[in-house]
């Protein structure tokens, strides 16, 4: 009989690098009539960075909303993790800080569980790995850098305790409706019944105040959404001139999200070497490069129906600018 080959896991990952998988999809997004590039490729070390000095504006209200409510929250939290011991898993942890206080507080009342942060950047693990050290040494952490699923899959098959996700930050508002969906479908098809989600969203509010929110007076949303140029230049070779985009976000009516793009000042044309392709852009055409959808109440009701999971509790903040809402996995079995 003649050979064949059943590919795997491995055989694919040694031919394809990260660099690889990036200029493909930057290939992609600016081959459509509507350009795009995916939100993802914002964190790189110094988008990361930059993204940490956003949640610090007073024009980006969503960090501080959220920090406050965990503040308030951290002890019904505590107190719903009861007895036995779990597993604390935090989905693009970031630097940590919204965390911590959590941290502290389980730490506090001698809670039993490891705490597992996963996120894409490599720097922004480590330096929270660092400052984790310093604050609480005795802690079990596991920290892993990884996209979110494959941390996930990674953990499952690693730890049969109880599992408590946190998705915080409103980091589900850059999924499509569809895509938020199947994302967390996915996540309730790793967990077990009477696992945990807490998903961070930010609610419709004054339309203004969310536009300003990504439009601060500073700049650094600016510069955030221009570095995604400087990553293609640098890692795929590409020669965007960077003052030849500027940055634009609205709150697009008919999606319900804030979206973000770059928009060409010129005529031009640019090349990026590793995908070996010119790409002409007219004055005015945009890249689109971010959604950050915002929520009804009812929109979350029915996310987490559609997805098998119930609402525990809904955590507002005084202002209801933001919910942090507690989801428990439901499977059926007959
Ligand atoms: C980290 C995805 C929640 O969409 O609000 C901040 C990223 N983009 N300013 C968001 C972001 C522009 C942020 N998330």
């Amino acid at each position: 009989m003649k050979q064949y080959k059943v590919l795997t896991h491995q055989d694919l990952e040694s031919v394809r690098s990260t660099r690889e998988l990036f200029g493909l999809e930057v290939l992609l997004g600016l081959s459509k009539t509507e350009k795009s590039l995916p939100s993802r490729f914002f964190y790189d070390d110094e988008g990361s960075r930059l993204f940490q000095q956003i949640t610090n504006l007073d024009d980006y209200y969503l960090t501080g909303a959220e920090h406050r409510i965990l503040d308030v929250n951290k002890g019904k939290l505590a107190e719903m993790m009861g007895g036995e011991s779990f597993n604390l898993i935090d989905l693009g942890s970031g630097d940590g800080r919204k965390t911590n206080q959590l941290l502290e507080e389980f730490i506090r009342r001698n809670l039993n569980f490891t705490y597992t942060p996963i996120d894409i950047s490599e720097a922004a693990v480590q330096l929270q790995m660092k400052d984790l050290e310093d604050r609480f040494s005795a802690l079990n952490v596991e920290g892993i850098v990884a996209e979110y699923f494959d941390g996930l899959l990674w953990h499952s098959h690693q730890s049969k305790e109880r599992n408590f996700v946190l998705f915080l930050g409103s980091n589900i508002g850059n999924f499509h409706r569809g895509q938020a969906r199947a994302f967390l479908r996915s996540v309730w098809n790793f967990l077990k019944p009477d696992d945990c989600i807490l998903i961070g969203f930010d609610l419709k509010k004054n339309i203004e105040r969310m536009v300003r929110a990504y439009n601060d007076t500073e700049g650094v949303t600016r510069a955030f959404n221009l570095n995604l140029l400087t990553r293609i230049n640098r890692e795929l070779e590409g020669n965007f001139v960077l003052s030849n985009w500027r940055h634009y976000a609205n709150y697009d009516v008919f999606s319900g999200a804030m979206e973000s793009y770059l928009v060409s000042k010129v005529e031009q044309e640019v090349y990026i070497r590793e995908v070996n392709q010119r790409f002409n852009f007219l004055p005015f055409e945009p890249i689109h490069t971010e959604y950050s959808y915002k929520f009804l109440v009812s929109d979350i009701e029915q996310l987490a129906a559609d997805t098998g999971f119930v609402i525990e509790h809904q955590l507002f903040d005084d202002d209801r600018d933001f919910v942090d809402s507690i989801w428990r996995v439901v499977k059926e079995v007959d």
